[in-house]
């Protein structure tokens, strides 16, 4: 067997196993570069020809450490300005690392920045009952962020800082493969639906998202200042809870 018939079958089985992703940074790479240079020219790792780079793999025992892996690369992160804007921690995200339900929210507010954890503040609070009223607990469920960083004055998240952040947000979601996704507001359901539609037109609608079934529907903080809209948030939690009951 072939160095490389024998990468390609580790490979494939990692695959079958269901590991979680790869690592594409920088001192990733070097390592990738480095076993080119031990295999030298007659076994290369990858050859343009076959147009797939074969890039290292790293293993987790558990979605835990798949997730403490991702918190790892954002690091303090200064991708995008936020980090210049007063954000006083990352938010990176709470609960269960292998939930069957996950919450995506829009951007931490004050509390969150404070606590360094998503929806704790009132809207938190009102998400906390909602949880608890389909029969879970906070802990059952995951709860993170479109951003991870608090925009100043809880303004809106920019075209920029989506852009920066988002690939972390769609890694955890990788790494959790809830059955259900349940987007809180206007920002989350677009950026994961990739489209522009209003909320009022997204929510109390279902769509395939990767593995899950997406839910968009309105944000607590919404709820908060339109209580009336409450009712249909709990008809969208009522199919929620049948779609994880699989009915
Ligand atoms: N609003 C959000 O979208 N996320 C939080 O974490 C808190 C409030």
């Amino acid at each position: 067997m072939t160095v490389r018939d024998s990468l390609a079958a580790h490979l494939e089985f990692f695959q079958e196993m269901g590991v979680d992703g790869m690592r594409t940074e920088h001192e990733w790479r070097s390592r990738r570069e480095n076993v080119e240079r031990v295999l030298g020219d007659e076994s290369p790792v990858s050859s343009p020809e076959e147009g797939a780079a074969v890039e290292p793999v790293q293993i987790f025992s558990s979605p835990a450490e798949a997730l403490s892996a991702i918190r790892t690369d954002l690091g303090d992160c200064t991708r995008c300005k936020l980090h210049t804007l007063g954000r006083k921690q990352i938010v990176f995200g709470v609960g269960n690392p292998a939930a069957d339900l996950m919450f995506v929210g829009e951007a931490p507010g004050a509390d969150e920045d404070i606590q360094g954890e998503p929806f704790v503040g009132r809207a938190g609070q009102l998400l906390t009952k909602i949880i608890e009223a389909m029969g879970l607990r906070r802990e059952d469920v995951y709860i993170a962020n479109l951003i991870k960083c608090r925009p100043p004055q809880n303004r809106n998240p920019e075209p920029d800082e989506m852009a920066q952040c988002e690939p972390f947000l769609f890694r955890q979601i990788d790494v959790i493969k809830p059955k259900v996704i349940v987007a809180l507001g206007k920002f989350a359901a677009q950026a994961l639906l990739r489209t522009t539609d209003p909320i009022t037109r997204l929510r109390g609608r279902e769509y395939q998202y990767r593995d899950a079934i997406l839910m968009p529907t309105y944000h607590p903080a919404y709820l908060l200042r339109t209580p009336s809209a409450k009712r249909e948030v709990w008809e969208d939690m009522k199919r929620v809870s049948a779609i994880l009951k699989g009915k």
